[in-house]
């Protein structure tokens, strides 16, 4: 590596500056940046209690020699550029020569260093920018740098920080996209006491790389290649998940973040996969300097292309092409889950501690629909509230439509969703059952595996008490998990159910959700598997049931997503309408 360097003024001035230490998987981040510019065939990531008592990075690469050990902590000093035109064709991740500085700025941070075996190396010891130590040490070719005491004299940043569990799946993610940008490098990452892809293999194929850290195979494969650019793309359609976590773009080997090009690339898919679901996406591009830009956000993550709207549409036509031959072949009965990938309608507030109680019937006034909700002060006090509901007198009149059932009282016609109506009564039950005791749980006979991603793993494993509470016992592995049983009732929807649900537990530690709440909303999910859908055929002494059941609910109105169960039309407006 070139001599390190402090860069002068005007280069100074037209760097992207600002704040890069944010969370201890910022530090993660920086520190195996500078590991692979250093051209480290092997890296090894450990952290403790989320990263902020401990971090360290080890590497196998050109090391610092002792001398220049304080420039490598002072700021604005890089052996990676040395003039402003340097910047405009750098490939290193790094180039700003401010990382470890901002470290050092907010924990108590030592570098171990040597830039040959058998060669004296050195250490270097900071702490909130001070220097305490420096010495001569010896050390085997290469750089550790361990962080400890991380933002131990910003504790304002603390506060602020999220969850330990949302702040390690930060540092395995931000390993992960490293690891998949350079399967040329060995990687190990270990967080308290549990190894990640331990020893990840080096080879040159991207896809091996994929399949070892995910376990998805059988990518659909892409590629465009021509002198100012290349792309190769990696799809998993077969794999379809309901976030967008899976999907990955590395330019010049570096991971960025741009919705707008993962929109173009899904936008590929369209009529491809189920409403709602996205594939596991690995957008690989190299492009020659001048048609990008690194210099815009200080923590790299971001890069401006030139002309970007030629680029999304070069991923978009690459993989249309491939998509739009099979359109809607490979997925034609995966039934959609309403209340999964549609979000209620803003008018009707999910239920909750925090929303107003409504009733939630929708009644048919002057043309147009509207929730009835009788909220307090400015709630309009609705015509027909559930509290005024007979449900004694509902007659069962027919089926419509493949979705709805229809009934009718002395004074109203009423549209049932069955599917919202059986989500409701299942909830309940399933509520009833968890804060009674023991959910009945179905032993399957088979095991049934489904390949999930780690931290899906780590969030279902750490609540598995909870889980079984809902009839679900799950058998982990690395990559997958079996499941053993399942609520009594579940009809076969286990991938799906388990993907939103470990996305809910992890979502919950987000923001902190207390557990009642984690448990209400698994508990949603559940119901909604439970329930019959569009197009099931539904005998009319169940259709009858269902008013029977929901005249049990405590909210019978409202599915548990918060959408209308029943839309109801009085005979006074039909009346009116019809002009009788
Ligand atoms: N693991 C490492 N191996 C070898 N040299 C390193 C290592 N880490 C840091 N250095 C040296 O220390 C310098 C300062 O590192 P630092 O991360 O602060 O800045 P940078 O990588 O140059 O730029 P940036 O702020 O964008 O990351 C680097 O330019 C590099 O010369
Ligand atoms: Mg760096």
């Amino acid at each position: 590596m070139p001599r390190i360097n402090v860069l002068p003024e005007e280069v100074r001035n037209y760097i992207s500056c600002g704040e890069v230490i944010e969370s201890p998987y910022s530090v993660v981040k920086e520190l195996v940046e500078n590991a692979l510019d250093s051209g480290a065939s092997r890296i090894d990531v450990k952290a403790l209690d989320a990263g902020l008592s401990f971090i360290s990075v080890t590497d196998n690469g050109s090391g610092i020699a002792y001398d220049e050990l304080p420039l490598a902590v002072a700021p604005f000093a890089t052996s990676k550029i040395k003039c402003k035109n340097d910047i405009s064709q750098v490939r290193s991740l790094g180039f700003r020569g401010e990382a470890l500085a901002s470290v050092c700025n907010v924990a108590a941070l030592k570098i171990f260093s040597s830039v040959a075996d058998g060669v004296a190396g050195g250490m270097i010891y900071r702490e909130g920018g001070r220097e305490i130590d420096y010495r001569k040490f010896a050390c085997p070719k290469g750089t550790t740098v361990e962080v400890r005491k991380l933002f131990f004299n910003a504790p304002v940043r603390k506060r602020f920080l999220k969850s330990p569990k949302y702040m390690n799946g930060e540092i395995l993610r931000i390993v992960q996209e490293y690891a998949l940008s350079r399967p040329d490098v060995v990687f190990s990452l270990r967080i308290d006491d549990k190894n990640y892809f331990n020893d990840l293999d080096a080879s040159d194929d991207e896809r091996a790389r994929v399949l070892k850290i995910f376990g998805f195979e059988n990518a659909d494969y892409a590629e465009i290649a021509n002198p100012v650019m290349g792309l190769r793309c990696f799809a998993y359609p077969l794999e379809y998940k309901s976030s967008r976590r899976w999907q990955f773009i590395f330019v010049n080997k570096r991971p960025i973040t741009n919705s707008a090009f993962l929109k173009a690339a899904e936008n590929a898919f369209e009529g491809y996969l189920p409403r709602g679901k996205h594939p596991p996406l690995f957008i690989y591009m190299t492009a020659s300097s001048g048609i990008i830009d690194v210099n815009v956000h200080p923590a790299k993550r971001e890069i401006r292309f030139q002309s970007p709207r030629t680029f999304y549409q070069m991923v978009y036509d690459v993989l249309r092409n491939k998509y739009s031959k099979n359109k809607m072949a490979v997925y034609p009965g995966k039934p959609e889950i309403p209340g999964d990938s549609a979000a209620p309608p803003p008018a009707l507030p999910l239920q909750g501690a925090d929303a107003p109680k409504t009733t939630g019937a929708m009644i048919y006034t002057q043309g147009h629909c509207a929730a009835a909700a009788h909220t307090g002060a400015e709630g309009r006090k609705p015509e027909a509230p559930d509290a005024g509901i007979r449900w004694d007198n509902f007659r069962y009149v027919g089926k419509s439509h493949g979705k709805f059932l229809i009934f009718s009282t002395p004074d109203a016609i009423h549209i049932m969703d069955f599917h919202a109506a059986a989500e409701r009564i299942n909830y309940e039950k399933i509520k009833l059952k968890i804060t009674s005791g023991n959910i009945a749980a179905q032993k399957l006979l088979v095991p049934v595996e489904v390949k999930l991603d780690a931290s899906e793993i780590d969030a279902l494993k750490e609540n598995s008490a909870f889980l079984v509470k809902l009839g679900l016992a799950l058998k982990y592995s690395i990559r997958s998990v079996f499941v053993q049983s399942l609520p009594a009732g579940f009809s076969g929807l286990e991938k799906d159910m388990l993907e939103k649900i470990s996305a809910c537990l992890i979502d919950g530690k987000k923001h902190n959700d207390i557990f009642e709440s984690l448990a209400d909303r698994a508990v949603k999910i559940i119901a909604c598997h439970m329930s019959p859908r569009a197009g099931d055929d539904i005998r009319a002494h169940e259709a009858e049931a269902f008013i029977g059941e929901l005249k049990k609910c405590s909210e019978p109105l409202r599915c548990p997503h918060g959408r209308p169960v029943m839309f109801t039309i009085p005979v006074s407006k039909m009346d009116l309408v019809l002009r009788r």
